[in-house]
């Protein structure tokens, strides 16, 4: 079996809950029921919440995504790890362009205190594109640029990466099948894209090898996210 097909069979859904008030937050968890095993808390919800709001959605039985995307010297980010892995979170982001040596005294802190968290790597935001890059004087390709992190991030001993759906047949390619690859910048068919510039379908992202895609906007403000959740793990479970 090829990578890609491997991880056909094994795309989740995150949901990416970026609201306002944790009651609605947890009201709407509650709605979805067992259809959506996966959330994704970022630093909209943490950094009003803080760890209570994490022990409260696990509590749900969810497991949590902490999109934190820590960056700064090493020794901060490894004490920031240390600190979290205290927490009932199963994945947290660490930004690849912090370089190398961060990313290893984060391992290192990882292995240490929760060997079972999956560390993931940031490598160029969904949000960005060429233009973006040029603003930071940043000339190499949108590509080239991913590959370079993404090689960094897998020689520091990361778990996987957060990426782009359009990045994955190329990073599938270059590292091995258990490098997890997580992919927001995913648009359910009739939805509105956003600030998203390089977006798939969850059965595009399936199809090209995501393991888990990260869902926000077009579930947490349809008319009836509960539904929602459904059609798109029923587009995840379908036969292509
Ligand atoms: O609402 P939407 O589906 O666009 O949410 C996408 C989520 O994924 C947001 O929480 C955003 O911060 C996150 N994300 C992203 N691009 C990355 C990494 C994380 O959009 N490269």
């Amino acid at each position: 079996m090829t990578d890609t097909l491997q991880s056909k069979n094994l795309c989740q859904l995150i949901l990416a809950l970026d609201i306002e008030e944790k009651a609605d937050a947890l009201a709407l968890l509650k709605q979805t029921g067992p259809e959506l095993q996966w959330v994704k808390i970022g630093l909209q919800m943490f950094t009003k919440y803080g760890p209570d709001y994490v022990r409260q959605v696990a509590d749900l039985g969810k497991d949590i995504f902490l999109d934190l995307k820590l960056h700064d010297i090493p020794n901060t980010v490894a004490k920031a790890v240390e600190s979290l892995a205290s927490l009932p979170i199963k994945m947290l982001t660490i930004h690849t362009c912090g370089g190398q040596e961060m990313m290893r005294w984060a391992v290192k802190a990882q292995q240490n205190a929760k060997p079972d968290l999956q560390l993931l790597g940031v490598t160029v935001l969904t949000s960005m594109d060429r233009n973006s890059l040029d603003q930071l004087a940043i000339q190499q390709s949108l590509a080239k640029r991913v590959d370079l992190l993404a090689a960094l991030a897998q020689e520091a001993g990361m778990n996987g990466l957060v990426c782009s759906p359009h990045e994955v047949v190329n990073l599938r390619q270059a590292f091995a099948s258990h490098f997890t690859l997580v992919t927001p910048g995913v648009r359910p068919t009739g939805s509105a894209a956003g600030d998203q510039k390089r977006i798939m379908t969850p059965a595009q992202a399936r199809e090209v090898g995501s393991d888990y895609i990260v869902v926000g906007r077009p579930i947490y403000k349809a008319d009836d996210p509960a539904a929602a959740v459904a059609a798109i793990n029923e587009e995840l479970r379908a036969k292509s």
